[in-house]
């Protein structure tokens, strides 16, 4: 709240026609600039470009021109250098701004808003902060695309299992199961960008809702601030936010990969599992039990989802039912998503940053890989190639000889010739080249499969994609 709620009449942007001050809780509730003065620097940048157009176009002098953007470079030094006094009177960042500009520049400071109001101000601003939250999750997510790819071509060949119902399934290969993850990732970075490509019309010119008597040009403010062209419609585009809710929903997309991922980590890691480890880079020790190491990170990695698809939730509650054009509620729109991009920002850094460090158990992995009878799957497509059977025969075939193994207490590939001839009597020795995990991954050649070889050649289309 302010400190000094007695200002001078007069004094208030809005002063002209008021004539008492708001109540305190008036401004409590209406406050903003603790949030919005993150917007500090498109405030600028959208300024300086709508400066510039109001001056090409003769609605303000060059001289008026000149005292605004000088002012506008002594503010930005201000805020670098902390000295701007951000203000809770002024309410927001745009007021903030123009108000300082004043105390810098004198009455010129007032002509900065001719043809504009901070309905199309604050839309302007705020997409292009969502704009460069887009460009950065998208450098976020190659970086940890990249950092999957290391360690999917070092293990290409490592055998794990592979689960479904978190039941050992058929063995893959650690790269296999990494570059799932990569494909998972890729699909993320492209919603970021296709969010992106939508929202890449500028607002600016809007002005309150219905647009500008003034003779603005639109086609220029939207090609100095980097976007394709200005929205087509005044009243859209001062009430529109699907900008921030699409890049919310590709946040919490996103998020639910990390969540997987980090679950799996954390799944891993344990001393049952012991199919990683994590160095002291990324756990942490307990106070009270001496032997743990904790994969903290990944936790909260797979915590965030909480936040992030909250925050969905949050700006899609605030912007239902709500009637054309601005209204307040939409000043909500910025703490869920500021908050959503610094958890996602996190958890994006902290996934890689694991990913790089984790080392996998490769002797642990491999013995887990051969176990609970994962070749099975590979001992019904032999009994199909080799002898020609249905496959639901071979697959009741194979379900005989686990529950033999099981009752004996051993693997399939232990199980003596004489064994699987009592359960199939054409069976051979050539058999056993199949049972044995390293040969079922080998065997899975499918475009996409976990065969080594295609693991390699998906990492080398990937790294050609992203680089
Ligand atoms: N701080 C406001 C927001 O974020 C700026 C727009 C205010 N517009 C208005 N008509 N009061 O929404």
């Amino acid at each position: 709240m302010s400190d000094d709620p007695v200002v001078p009449k007069g004094q208030d942007i809005w002063g002209g026609r008021f004539e008492r001050r708001p109540a305190e809780l008036m401004q409590a509730i209406n406050v903003s600039i603790g949030v919005d003065r993150r917007l500090w620097a498109q405030d600028l940048r959208g300024s300086r470009a709508h400066a510039a157009m109001l001056s090409r176009q003769g609605v303000i002098t060059s001289a008026d021109t000149t005292a605004i953007q000088d002012g506008l470079a002594k503010i930005e030094q201000e805020i670098t250098d902390g000295s701007f006094p951000f203000r809770d009177q002024y309410e927001d960042i745009h007021m903030n701004i123009e108000a300082r500009l004043a105390e810098l520049i004198g009455p010129a400071a007032g002509r900065l808003h001719t043809a504009r109001s901070r309905n199309d101000q604050v839309a302007v601003d705020f997409r292009m902060w969502v704009r460069d939250a887009c460009d950065h999750a998208v450098a976020q997510l190659t970086a940890l695309q990249h950092a999957l790819l290391d360690k999917a071509e070092v293990h290409a060949a490592t055998l794990m299992p592979g689960f479904t119902h978190l039941q050992p399934a058929q063995p893959v290969t650690l790269g296999h199961h990494l570059m799932a993850y990569v494909e998972m990732f890729g699909r993320d970075s492209s919603r970021f960008q296709d969010a992106r490509a939508r929202m890449n019309e500028c607002p600016l010119g809007a002005a309150a809702l219905a647009g500008s008597p003034f003779p603005i040009d639109r086609d220029f403010t939207a090609g100095a601030l980097g976007f394709d062209r200005p929205t087509a419609s005044s009243l859209d585009s001062v009430s529109d936010r699907d900008f921030a809710l699409e890049y919310l929903s590709a946040a919490s997309i996103c998020a639910v990969h990390l969540s997987r991922l980090a679950e799996e980590i954390v799944i891993w890691v344990t001393p049952q599992f012991g199919f990683a480890h994590l160095s002291d880079a990324f756990t942490t020790g307990s106070s009270i039990m001496p032997q743990k190491r904790n994969p903290d990170a990944a936790e909260l990695v797979r915590a965030k989802i909480g936040r992030i698809f909250g925050a969905l939730t949050s700006l899609t509650l605030v912007m239902k039912g709500l009637p054309l054009a601005y209204a307040k509620d939409m000043q909500e729109d910025k703490p869920p998503v500021f908050d959503a991009h610094d958890a996602l920002d996190l958890s994006l850094a902290a996934m890689a940053g694991m990913v790089a460090d984790i080392e996998p158990d490769i002797e642990r992995m491999a013995q887990s890989a051969g176990s609970g009878f994962s070749t099975a799957t590979d001992l019904a497509d032999w009994l199909v190639r080799a002898l020609d059977l249905p496959f639901r025969q071979a697959h009741h075939i194979t379900g005989a000889a686990v529950k033999r193994a099981e009752a004996m207490g051993v693997g399939l590939a232990d199980l003596s010739l004489q064994e699987l001839q009592s359960l199939e009597p054409r069976i051979d020795h050539g058999v056993y080249a199949v049972l044995s995990p390293s040969a079922s991954v080998a065997s899975r050649t499918s475009y996409g499969g976990t065969a080594p070889d295609e693991v390699r050649r998906q990492v080398a289309r990937w790294k050609g994609l992203l680089s």
